[in-house]
């Protein structure tokens, strides 16, 4: 230790830990799972409930993590464990400071049977980008046909299971670990887990049945001591860090901030600083909140009163002047380098610019962070992100936008409002405006719509441009020599379109009348097709003849068109326009 950290009023805090997933994968019930099974150990110290946050102390994740710890070599000396409680991406996201997230590990929960879903690939995709190192839990193993539920520990329970349920086990994990490998990482079963710092570790887990959960715990212990053992040396008695998670009403107090607090300390009459809608919010701390615990004292009152409070920790502040107040925003003790901090960090944030790009307007300086980022990833520049509720202007603005490039002149409006005005200027003007409150899914539609446009485009194009074609006359198939010849062909490359200019070694001889297939008329004939061809101005025995190879004629404005749709195109159907345009160029 170096001697900043040997000084007074340093120490390790508990690192932040945060559970995502996709719906319905049990983050919820994990977060369940491990206050239940340790609410019962009150005797040794118990958990604590904070705001937005659930305090798991040390002492507990030992005793339950028991001989384990001697088995894998563990030592922890961290105090403890800090769950943020209000799962899901969102609140990741939410969790922002400059330059990463405050949440110093994430649970990313997997149901075992459906592997990584959507929001799963989201969230990994945002701990990416955030550099937050994560654990898979591999949940709802009890659903597993066969298994014996036994609660505790996983490593027990696996010497319990029959051998078909732990191959059927091993089928699920290891298509988890193929589906972690196409994102990037490498992964493995916690117990087959060779190098930490290299693999991902898998828990199987069951939510429902505590199967998996001192695991779970003991291995997010070792892991924060070995990659955050610097990052979670905090001041905690020091001036405060700490970002706004959520704006609440409360009755009786009107606007409060929930904060998570991961340095130094609060102390009611300080005043502090955050963002607001309208700029910076300076106010002082009226009272510290923390929940009540069951049972206690009276059953009308949510909160305890606290003096003080000390990093890692969650804590909801009632003060006046909140309701401008930004989830997602820092907060920090007044002064002026603080001040000028919060503003630098916001305008980093927020957007402002001449990009060709797109508007895209939030609830939280997080989810604005992680949409932008997520953009810039796709090569899309932003030309504004804010905060708040879509205004009309918007609208006119990409307006103009749209006619340098219609697919960057569209607005994204996630978890905030559209306002009428905007509504019925989008109709009118036709921008497309993206809604939603899934980060993944605000993205997907964009992408869906940018392919639906682009295929309708290709497609406009495709039916206005020459197609290749290259066909041959059949022998005894001339119907009729001239004005216009009819003959028998098939189609050896390409597709030949009615209207279609022929041409012979370079030179036009005709253009397509009518086309036969097996006596209808149709509009096009492909590759393998044997049809009749109608062609006005060629003389069969004058300008062609029985086994001639004959070509689309292709115009040389065409060529341009088509080299854009390429992908159109088979490597057959390219090596024609090529064959095509050189015979054109020899001409
Ligand atoms: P959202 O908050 O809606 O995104 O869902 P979530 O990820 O929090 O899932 P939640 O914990 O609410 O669980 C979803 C459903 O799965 C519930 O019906 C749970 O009872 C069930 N479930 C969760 N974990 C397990 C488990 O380990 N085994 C079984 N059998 N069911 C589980
Ligand atoms: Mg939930």
């Amino acid at each position: 230790m170096n001697e900043e950290n040997n000084a007074e009023n340093v120490s390790l805090r508990k690192p932040i830990i945060t559970v995502l997933g996709h719906v319905d994968a049990g983050k919820t019930k994990i977060l369940d799972s491990i206050r239940g099974t340790n609410i019962a150990e009150k005797e040794a110290g118990g958990i604590t409930q904070h705001i937005g946050a659930t305090e798991v102390p040390i002492k507990i994740i030992q005793k339950q993590a028991g001989k384990l710890l001697e088995k894998f070599k563990f030592d922890l000396n961290i105090p403890g464990l800090l769950f943020i409680d209000t799962p899901g991406h969102e609140a990741f996201t939410t969790l922002r400071k400059r330059g990463g997230s405050i949440a110093d590990l994430a649970v990313v929960v997997v149901d075992i049977h459906k592997g990584l879903q959507n929001q799963t690939i989201e969230a990994i995709d945002i701990l990416k980008t955030y550099k937050c190192p994560f654990i898979v839990v591999a949940n709802k193993i009890d659903t597993l046909q066969g298994w014996v539920v036994e609660k505790g520990s996983i490593s027990e329970n696996l010497k319990t299971q029959r051998e078909d349920v732990l191959e059927q086990l091993d089928i699920k994990i290891y298509e988890l670990v193929g589906q972690l490998h196409e994102k990037g990482f490498a992964s493995e079963r916690f117990d087959r887990i060779t190098d930490f710092t290299k693999e991902v570790t898998i828990i199987p887990t069951s939510a429902k049945k505590e199967i998996g959960i001192p695991e779970l715990l003991m291995f997010l212990s070792a892991i924060s001591k070995k990659y955050l053992d610097k990052k979670l040396i905090v001041n905690d008695k020091g001036t405060c860090k700490g970002t706004v998670l959520e704006v609440n009403e409360e009755r009786g107090l009107g606007k409060t901030i929930d904060v998570i607090l991961y340095d130094g300390m609060l102390t009611v009459g300080e005043e502090i600083i955050l963002g607001g809608k309208n700029g910076i919010i300076k106010t002082k701390i009226r009272a510290l909140l923390e929940p009540k615990p069951v049972g206690e004292g009276n059953p009308n009152e949510k909160f305890n009163n606290i003096k003080e409070i000390h990093a890692a920790a969650g804590v909801k502040i009632s003060a006046p002047n909140l309701d401008d107040a930004i989830s997602g925003s820092p907060l920090r003790h007044c002064s002026e380098e603080n001040e000028k901090e919060i503003n630098d960090e916001i305008h980093n944030i927020k957007i402002e610019s001449d990009a060709i790009g797109p508007i895209v307007r939030s609830n939280t300086l997080g989810s604005l962070e992680a949409i932008i980022k997520l953009l810039e990833d796709k090569g899309i520049k932003v030309k504004k992100a804010d905060i708040g509720e879509i205004p009309r202007k918007d609208v006119l603005e990409m307006e103009s936008v749209a006619e340098k490039d219609k697919y960057k002149g569209v607005i994204f409006a996630f978890h905030t409002k559209v306002s009428e005005a905007a509504k019925i200027e989008a109709k009118k003007r036709n921008v497309k405006i993206f809604e939603s409150n899934v980060v993944y899914k605000i993205l997907e539609d964009y992408e869906e719509w940018v392919k639906e446009e682009k295929d309708l485009e290709k497609n406009k194009k495709l039916s206005t441009l020459t197609m290749p074609s290259k066909f041959l006359v059949m022998v005894g198939m001339v119907f009729r020599h001239s004005k216009p010849a009819i003959v028998g062909v098939r189609i050896l490359e390409g597709k030949l379109k009615k209207g279609t200019k022929i041409m012979k070694n370079g030179e036009v001889i005709g253009k397509v009348q009518a086309i036969q297939s097996e006596g209808k008329a149709v509009e096009e004939a492909i590759k393998g097709m044997e049809v009749a061809v109608s062609i006005d101005d060629a003389v069969v025995e004058k300008d062609l003849f029985e086994k001639d190879k004959l070509y689309s004629f292709i115009p040389q404005r065409d060529f341009l068109q088509l080299d854009t749709i390429s992908d159109s195109f088979t490597t057959d159907e390219l090596e024609l326009i090529k064959e095509i345009k050189k015979m054109r160029n020899e001409a």
